[in-house]
């Protein structure tokens, strides 16, 4: 039975089994394409790290499925994850990674242990921005939270590569993006993210720090209509005291719920970068150059573009005629320090069109209008600056 996410086209042979933990198993593959990994899902559903284990029918196929959205979902907007495709119903090929062993714990509501641990804080607070909590994977002592310092002192190594404080910068940065491109796909369908854990590891092929491990309907909280009560994830199997057929059959409904419903979202996220267009009239083909440089611009942020040739002294006069927002970007000219550009500033009354100079400047502003509601076109924009800010960080650590 092939899922959607199915490829089937590719032969490579199993290697030795790399590690197995309560949910996964992890193999080493041989292939023409080097540097990838097998990861098999297990029916298995656990909480307490371990304390309380299940067996749920379909959980394998429902968790490569929901992962596969994710990580599609992240992958398409620009973030590095270990996910290339799923091979079948349960199994995937990944980047392999040196694991670090740190959970990344991003919250928008407070509840849960969260709570616990900082009595005072009503359930239900909301952190803005969210807030993240790490704690060292390490099952004998319970996952112990860490704080950053803690983190900067182990100075742990992965592969050849040591979790540095610039790293650490990186992967908080990286783990906030993340949670909210999952926050802002997840409300398409009315459903709040409240916390989520990722993890991280070094790409052992390239050594770059990508999102790794798996993101599924136990990696998160999640509440149709901010509903509590409503819970769809692991949260519904953490709180069972006794398991009847029944609970088991209620939290697969979730599970299969949670797949289905994800799988649409990653759908509906490509389609809305497709459907979404900003129209650029140029007022003679000389400016095509100009104009081409624009439509790059959206290109990158999930935005079409169409070209369109009419007469001068377009803007404003497009503005005049239309409630759609309108953007000058006239094209550089030698005049531009002394005349040219004040047909673009100087608006008759009644008129209210932007001037950008810069063509990548006129492309995010657009990006930033549609982007209002456009959630696809938002986390591009999102994950660009973060991408910026990593950039910097990469240049100054170089620097050093
Ligand atoms: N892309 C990858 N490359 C290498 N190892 C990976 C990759 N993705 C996941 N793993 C590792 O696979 C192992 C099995 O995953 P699983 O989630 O079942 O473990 P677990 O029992 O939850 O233990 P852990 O607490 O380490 O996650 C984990 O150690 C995880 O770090
Ligand atoms: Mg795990």
């Amino acid at each position: 039975s092939c899922t959607k996410h199915e490829v089937c086209d590719e032969a490579f042979t199993l290697g030795k089994l790399s590690c197995e933990g309560k949910t996964k198993l992890v193999y080493d593959i041989n292939s023409t394409t080097p540097g990838r990994c097998l990861i098999v899902s297990k029916d298995t559903i656990t909480a307490g790290n371990g304390a309380k284990k299940n067996i749920m029918e379909g959980k394998a196929e429902m968790s490569t499925s929901t992962n596969a959205s994710a990580m599609q979902i992240l992958n398409d907007v620009g973030i590095k994850t270990s996910f290339i495709k799923v091979v079948n119903k349960n199994r995937t090929f990944a980047w392999k990674c040196h694991m670090i062993p740190i959970e990344w714990v991003i919250r928008r509501v407070a509840t849960g242990s969260f709570i616990r641990r900082n009595v005072g804080v009503k359930e239900g607070y909301r952190f803005a921005p969210p807030k993240l909590e790490t704690f060292f994977k390490d099952d004998e002592n319970d996952d112990p939270q860490w704080g950053r310092e803690v983190l900067e002192e182990a100075k742990l190594k992965c592969g050849d590569i040591e979790i540095t404080s610039h790293l650490i910068d990186m992967m908080e940065k990286m783990s906030v993006t993340i949670f909210e491109v999952m926050e802002k796909a997840w409300q398409t369908k009315d459903v709040s993210l409240i916390d989520m854990k990722i993890e991280f590891g070094i790409r052992c092929d390239t050594n770059e720090v990508i999102l790794a491990d798996v993101i599924d309907n136990d990696s998160w909280r999640i509440w149709p209509s901010g509903d509590k009560r409503l819970m769809k994830d692991k949260q519904v199997y953490r709180n069972l005291k006794t398991i009847t057929n029944n609970d088991m059959k209620n939290l697969k409904e979730n599970y299969s719920w949670v797949s289905e419903q994800l799988g649409e979202v990653a759908e509906s996220f490509r389609d809305q970068t497709k459907s979404t267009t900003v129209a650029i009239f140029m007022g003679s083909p000389k400016d095509m150059a100009h104009c081409n440089s624009i439509k790059a611009s959206c290109s990158d942020l999930g935005v079409n573009c169409t070209l369109h040739v009419s007469s001068n002294g377009l803007g404003p006069v497009i503005s005049g005629n239309t409630v759609l927002p309108v953007i000058n970007c006239p094209p550089p000219s030698p005049q531009w320090c002394t005349a040219d550009i004040w047909s673009s500033l100087r608006l008759p009354s009644g008129l209210g069109c932007a001037t950008l100079l810069d063509p990548q400047a006129a492309a995010l502003c657009s990006a930033q209008i549609l982007a209002q509601r456009n959630p696809a076109v938002w986390a591009r924009l999102r994950v660009k600056q973060m991408k910026n800010f990593l950039d910097l960080k990469q240049s100054n650590a170089e620097l050093k």
